[in-house]
């Protein structure tokens, strides 16, 4: 518009972060590192029963270590304002809702003298029966008003009981996915400190001001008055979006030692009762197909749990809404209330684990239908979106499939089961599996961009770095909206005293931020044109832009999709699977960074394969707790886990989800990736596996 153009555009070019040099240097600061002065440390003390009410508490003996400057209980903690969200509200009762709740805590000089006190707080309690199981047929199974995300708890189209008493072909079965522990590299960690009525937070979030106004509402606290500072997170996958009891119990103790910075960093055991999990489910899916292999009727009913002092249901049967034409479908979702901690997002909340199930079920059918399973999803494609009826602004799963085919090697496999074999007593199968991620564009972000005189521009948004490269992706949209090169933009990021932001959740940070920064630039540069001074564009302007309405959304549904191709072995003594090759390809519009992007879809694979041969929590029914809760025994996939994985990137144009033409690819990486591993070991076995994880004694 000024005559400025750019040979070489930021957006699709795979820089590397810029954040790199002070990550790998240690200098990048996460939470517990930022520099306090005279600071002090928390320690908590857990409840060891499952249900109960606290009838006495000892602090004498801790009070009495030296370096102790106080122990929070229920009789003695700061009162909360609002006691509307049951799982912050910690420390105001004597009331025990799950094991390893927080029942006290201990601030002192150190970190050691507060660990060793809080191992000298007695608790007594008066325990009464507690259910922590959960059982597809529990008679207090009910059905939420909504689940997560608003979206419907059932829905019904057509006549699905009908049609698939009548389909020529039949499925029904049922799929289990495990209780699956948020367990980021970063522990959560926060320092609080409270001076002069005014509370600062270091803490790792994935969205700094809906944390804020959480502790607002929670504190009774004017959100002014709260400032949240979090430049790098060290993982997060939706278990640092809501606010957890660690962060209250910080603030507590930083109430009764007022000045003073209080430093609270989790153990890796006490992650495994306070941040959160993907709940447990129990999926039944019945599919009806003619023929021809075209499906007539699906049905998808999922079983989860939550807790008894917080509803949290995830919407694990929303993907059958949307990924295959059917003219007659039923989907619904059934909770039971437990004494558990209360399950929170977990990266793609129900598409993960409900892509699991379908495309278990897809993979089943296809092979009653006698049809290959890429064929046989292809021949499924809806032309509009099923359930809202809308055409998709754009939709290139077909494209996926019959390129990851390619690319994999897929034609002329031979579907025959268990036949195929390595040297060693290897058996070997492939398999396929769909991908989908919605497009979220969450209101409540601002930016502002101010141009310095050094011609240097400030862009300032609340947004959040979680460890997938916003520093970087974010400065590359605002250049070239500003159209100017990268290395003049000044990015601001994870602080509540800039411009608020909506959180990092849902895989909308890009379309949410992007969309607030390119309104934000054009009108700095209406502004520059403006006020141009003998040509030269005056310095120390600014604008400042809400993100605008999008209204195409109402127009379209709007979705990424992928294709996920694995190849996998399955020892034929020990039942040991090892998943050689994955390979994803994904259609997710314009790809900011493709070095980023291609690191986050890669994550995402990574934590799939994670899910479908390794991680699960073993809960004690006896005591109701985790009992595998450290990184030794909750085994993650580590580097000798994982094989080659491709990640292939399809160039899709979508005029319609945002300025950038962007899809989120957070969580896209991670769906389906469990079930074309499922998939593959049945090709190399014969066995099928319904219940995650794929462990050896499956087979067996
Ligand atoms: Mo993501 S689980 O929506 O933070």
């Amino acid at each position: 518009m000024d005559g400025k153009t750019l040979a070489v555009r930021a957006i699709g070019r795979p820089l590397d972060r810029f954040d790199g040099p002070a990550k790998v240097t240690g200098t990048a600061r996460y939470a517990f590192e930022h520099p306090v002065d005279r600071p002090a440390y928390l320690f908590p003390v857990q409840a060891t029963v499952a249900v109960g009410r606290i009838v006495a508490v000892h602090t004498e003996a801790a009070l009495a270590e030296p370096g102790v400057l106080a122990v929070l209980t229920h009789e003695n903690a700061p009162r909360v304002a609002s006691t509307d969200d049951a799982e912050m509200t910690i420390l105001q009762t004597p009331e025990v809702a799950y094991r390893g709740q927080f029942v006290a805590a201990v601030v002192a000089e150190t970190s050691e003298a507060a660990r060793r006190a809080a191992d000298l707080v007695g608790v007594d309690y008066r325990t009464g029966p507690h259910d922590v199981e959960l059982r597809p047929d529990h008679p207090d199974r009910y059905a939420p008003a909504v689940v997560n995300g608003g979206f419907a708890t059932d829905s019904v189209h057509g006549d699905p009981e009908a049609a698939l008493a009548e389909a020529a072909v039949r499925l029904d079965a049922t799929y289990t996915t495990a209780w699956y522990q948020h367990a980021q590299i970063e522990p959560h960690a926060t320092i609080a400190t409270w001076a002069g009525d005014r509370l600062t937070l270091y803490v790792g979030s994935q969205g700094v001001h809906r944390l804020r106004d959480s502790l607002a509402t929670l504190f009774g606290l004017e959100p002014e008055r709260i400032r949240i500072i979090s430049p790098y997170v060290g993982g997060a996958f939706g278990g640092k979006l809501h606010a957890h009891p660690d962060v209250v119990l910080a603030v507590l103790c930083a109430f009764a030692v007022p000045g003073r910075p209080v430093k609270l960093a989790l153990t890796r055991q006490q992650m495994f009762s306070q941040v959160g999990y993907r709940t447990p489910s129990f999926q039944r899916i019945r599919l009806g197909a003619g023929r021809d292999g075209k499906l007539v009727a699906v049905s998808h009913e999922a079983v989860q749990q939550t807790a008894r002092h917080k509803e949290f249901a995830e919407q694990t049967v929303t993907p059958t809404r949307v990924m295959y034409a059917a003219p007659h479908r039923s989907t619904t979702h059934r909770m039971v209330r437990l004494d558990v901690p209360v399950p929170t997002i977990m990266r793609a909340p129900g598409k993960t684990p409900g892509m699991y199930a379908l495309e278990s079920a897809m993979d089943e059918m296809a092979i009653a239908c006698g049809q290959d399973p890429v064929e046989f999803r292809i021949a499924n494609e809806p032309p509009v979106d099923p359930e809202l009826d809308l055409p998709f602004s754009t939709r290139n799963l077909v494209a996926c499939l019959r390129d990851g085919a390619r690319r994999f090697g897929w034609a002329g496999r031979d579907p025959t089961p268990g036949v195929r074999r390595a040297a060693g007593g290897w058996l070997v199968g492939t398999g396929v599996a769909s991908s989908v991620y919605p497009v979220y564009q969450l209101p409540g972000s601002s930016a502002t961009i101010r141009l310095e005189p050094d011609g240097r521009y400030v862009v300032s948004i609340g947004a959040a770095d979680l460890g997938t490269g916003t520093w970087t992706t974010l400065a590359q949209i605002a250049a070239d909206a500003l159209a100017v090169p990268v290395e003049r933009i000044d990015l601001r990021i994870g602080d509540t005293a800039l411009p608020p932001a909506m959180a990092a959740g849902g895989s909308s940070g890009m379309t949410s931020w992007g969309s607030a920064v390119v309104e934000a630039a054009r009108r700095l540069r209406a502004r520059e044109a403006a006020e141009h001074v003998d040509g030269i564009p005056a310095s120390g302007i600014e604008a400042a832009a809400d993100m605008p309405e999008n209204p195409d959304r109402e127009r379209f549904s709007m979705y990424a999709f992928g294709a996920q191709f694995a190849e996998v072995r399955v020892h034929e003594a020990t039942g040991e699977v090892r998943v050689p090759r994955l390979l994803g390809v994904f259609a997710a519009g314009r790809i900011i960074n493709p070095k980023t992007g291609r690191s986050q879809l890669l994550g995402g694979m990574t934590m799939g394969l994670s899910m479908a041969l390794h991680e699960q929590c073993v809960l004690d029914p006896r005591f109701g707790h985790v009992v595998n809760h450290d990184l030794a025994n909750y085994h993650i996939a580590t580097n000798a886990d994982v094989g080659t994985v491709e990640v292939h990137l399809l160039a899709e144009d979508d005029p319609y989800v945002n300025p950038m033409g962007s899809k989120g690819i957070g969580e896209l990486g991670i769906v389906g990736t469990a079930a074309a591993i499922a998939n593959a070991v049945q090709h190399a076995t014969g066995v099928r596996v319904r219940d995650l994880p794929i462990t050896p004694d499956r087979f067996f």
